[in-house]
């Protein structure tokens, strides 16, 4: 089968496409002929050797795929040939077939294409998870997200929307946030690019008291970092709580927090890392998945695909996140 590769840690143009053995079926897991996979954060990162978890080279890059079922081994249950699943794997997506295990793959609704489905995963998990069980967004709050025209941000415009939240959408272009609104944000606005001075920061702070009335977000959702932070987390409103949930403009640039703002607002700093829960509270994660399903088919959820490469072209459907150009979703066509 084909495969994008990494060979050696580097920039996506380093990847290469190779033909390699097809996966072998085993006890316990389901073999899926992907039809679209996704392009998430960690994989810009982990082709670099930047991430928290490495494979050993060479590995296929791809956290999340969505795909019909071909084989099952030995011991699944829930599953059968023929099965439409969106899988969660980590790696090894961007290939023409991936073994996962039963409960990595999750079947998905007739009325949803493989590219919403590839999309939907990591981003829209993530988000409803950092906002529900760990923001306890209330309707009527205001959320602010950072970032919000990428991945995970978009999914939360979109997610905070459907919480019955006030959504303000901050980006680095005016483009971004148009889309942001036309996904159901109710304000937005730019942030400069690059590490942001004193001066910058003392207005970003501003401007989100401005946009608030005075009274700061309830809720900040941060998949950005960097000089962002800590303006931000000045500007949250009392008993707020404040989303960590990572670092796009650089792990060199991870903001330290000066702890007398969590006494002064009141306020949490939350911690959000969905993997890890996803793993010890699968049936609760489920629960999730089944709550996304039913917003995408009342159409208050619809991940925005904005690209999509076919797999020859994998690399630069990576480079396209990498170079902050992308907007919701990149896909990649299997
Ligand atoms: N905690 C968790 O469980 C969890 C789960 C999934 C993802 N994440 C993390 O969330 C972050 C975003 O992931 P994503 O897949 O949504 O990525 P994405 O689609 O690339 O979105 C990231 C956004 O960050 C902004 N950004 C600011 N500085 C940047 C820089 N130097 N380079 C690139 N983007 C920059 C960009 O928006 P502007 O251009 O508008 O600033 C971009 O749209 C990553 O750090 C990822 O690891 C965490």
């Amino acid at each position: 089968m084909k495969a994008l590769r990494c060979v050696e840690l580097g920039p996506p143009e380093k990847l290469q496409i190779s033909e390699v053995p097809d996966p072998e079926i085993i006890p316990g897991h389901v073999l899926i002929d992907n039809k679209a996979g996704s392009v998430n954060f960690p994989d810009v990162l982990m082709i670099q050797g930047l991430y928290q978890f490495q494979p050993e080279l060479p590995f296929t890059p791809g956290g999340e795929s969505a795909g019909i079922i071909s084989a099952v081994g030995d011991g699944v249950e829930n599953l059968k040939v023929g099965d439409r699943v969106f899988a969660m794997t980590g790696i090894g997506a961007f290939a023409e077939k991936i073994v996962v295990p039963e409960a990595a793959a999750v079947k998905i609704p007739y009325s949803m294409n493989f590219e919403t489905a590839a999309a939907l995963p990591m981003t829209y998990g993530t988000s409803l998870y950092a906002l529900k069980q760990r923001g306890m967004l209330k309707e009527g709050e205001t959320l602010l997200v950072l970032g919000a025209a990428g991945g995970v941000g978009l999914a939360t415009v979109e997610l905070g929307k459907a919480m019955g939240a006030n959504v303000i959408a901050a980006a680095s272009t005016q483009e971004k946030i148009d889309l942001c609104i036309e996904h159901g944000a109710d304000q937005g606005f730019i942030y400069p690019v690059g590490k942001l001075d004193r001066a910058q920061q003392k207005e970003l702070s501003s401007k989100i008291k401005e946009l608030t009335n005075g009274a700061g977000p309830n809720v900040v959702y941060d998949p950005v970092g960097g000089s962002y932070s800590e303006p931000c987390l000045r500007s949250i409103a009392w008993e707020g709580r404040y989303l960590v949930i990572g670092f796009a403009a650089g792990a060199d640039a991870i903001p330290k927090m000066p702890l007398n703002l969590t006494l002064l607002k009141g306020c949490q700093i939350v911690g959000v890392f969905w993997g890890a829960w996803v793993g010890m509270f699968p049936d609760d994660n489920k629960k999730n998945f089944e709550e996304l399903f039913e917003l995408h088919s009342e159409g208050k959820i619809n991940p925005e695909v904005s690209d999509s490469f076919c797999l020859d072209d994998g690399s630069k459907a990576i480079a396209h996140l990498k170079d902050r150009k992308a907007k919701g979703k990149v896909i990649i066509k299997i």
